[in-house]
């Protein structure tokens, strides 16, 4: 049985014009909240990188994400932090957003990430360039990233060729 995928179906919260007119927001909340949910999608994306060595969750809902996947594999676990939240020294990548702009950033000390094999993991996928920035910031600072993970795909707005050369998986694609 397919308990992510039906957990992610019947309990994403649907917004319309959020955060920007012409925006159909999906908001997982409440498939993490759900105990089932929960643990059905961790252990889903765990399976996508068995063999990563450190997991790094994307701002915000992908740290709920990347922490447990880390206890899963036994790994450590890294924030990919919006921009303006850590202290100096930090790496940071910008991106385009469907609405605006925005940057991810990293601690730019303390963390070893050379040749460490990363997961980076997210809940959704719309146009991709959240998860792009994310894994090409981590690439520059020397990781490994070996795949992406996201609970559900937006398919029609084109993310997974915008990722490209990274593998990608989902859990649902609508
Ligand atoms: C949402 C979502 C992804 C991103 C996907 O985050 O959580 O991180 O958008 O969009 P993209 O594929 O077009 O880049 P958002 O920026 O709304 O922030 P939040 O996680 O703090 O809600």
């Amino acid at each position: 049985a397919d308990v992510a995928g039906d957990a992610v179906r019947r309990l994403t919260r649907w917004c319309d014009d959020f955060p920007a007119p012409g925006i159909r927001f999906a908001d997982l909340t409440p498939v993490f909240a759900d105990a089932d949910g929960f643990t059905a999608v961790i252990d889903a994306i765990t399976q996508a990188a068995p063999d990563a060595d450190l997991v790094a969750g994307i701002d915000a809902r992908g740290f709920l994400l990347g922490s447990g996947v880390a206890l899963r594999l036994g790994s450590g676990v890294l924030a990919v932090r919006k921009a303006g939240k850590l202290p100096p020294p930090v790496l940071s990548r910008s991106y385009d957003l469907e609405y605006g702009s925005a940057c991810l950033e990293i601690p730019g000390d303390g963390i070893d990430l050379q040749g460490k094999r990363v997961l980076v993991v997210d809940d959704v996928l719309a146009t991709g360039g959240t998860l792009v920035a994310a894994a090409d910031l981590l690439t520059d600072a020397g990781a490994d990233v070996i795949a992406l993970a996201v609970v559900l795909e937006l398919a029609e707005l084109g993310g997974r060729d915008r990722v490209g050369k990274y593998p990608l998986t989902s859990l649902v694609q609508i």
